[in-house]
């Protein structure tokens, strides 16, 4: 069905080109969250894409926290956000997963996520998949099961959703 409002909303996505490194084009959703009726359309479309039964929003750092806890809200879900190293006080469990190069790490916080929650893994931008891979491992690893995951924009060239866990559906409001 056509949505003006999230097509208006995608179109503010700014490309950036060289960054973080040479011949890296960076889609930059900053203009989105700046623009209110941007920011409501994309956490509307988030949203309605998900599945039933769906209880808890489980959101990466840095820029899956804004987008999750959006649809935390309008959802009336609740919220878990899986920090990078160092942060959190009280730790359940935490993940290493590969980079490119090196390798990169991210935990759980104690007592948040219940055995047997259904949830739904949200970032900013599924690219290798790897950081939401490790991030239904968690899930998984808790007892709980994720049920969809939920992007912005997705890297289609780099075939991420071939690492997420079988079954879960995903949504990408943009794909490029
Ligand atoms: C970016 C992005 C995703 C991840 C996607 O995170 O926000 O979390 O990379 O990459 P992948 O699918 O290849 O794993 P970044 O580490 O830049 O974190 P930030 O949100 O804290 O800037």
């Amino acid at each position: 069905m056509a949505n003006a409002s999230l097509d208006r909303a995608l179109g503010l996505v700014r490309e950036v080109p060289d960054f973080p490194e040479p011949g890296v084009l960076f889609r930059d959703l900053s203009p989105v969250l700046a623009d209110a009726d941007a920011f409501r359309a994309v956490t509307d479309a988030l949203v309605a894409a998900l599945p039933p039964g769906i209880d808890t929003v489980v959101a990466i750092e840095a820029r899956g926290f804004l987008f999750g806890a959006a649809m935390a809200v309008t959802a009336g879900l609740g919220l878990v956000a899986v920090r990078k190293p160092g942060k959190l006080p009280a730790v359940a469990d935490r993940v290493t997963y590969a980079l490119e190069y090196g390798t990169a790490t991210l935990e759980l916080p104690a007592d948040t996520l219940a055995p047997g929650a259904r949830v739904v893994v949200v970032d900013d931008v599924l690219a290798t998949g790897g950081t939401v891979e490790a991030t239904a491992g968690l899930v998984a690893r808790a007892g709980a099961h994720t049920d969809a995951v939920a992007v912005v924009i997705e890297l289609a060239g780099l075939n991420g959703r071939s690492r997420l866990p079988g079954g879960a559906p995903v949504t990408a409001l943009l794909t490029v």
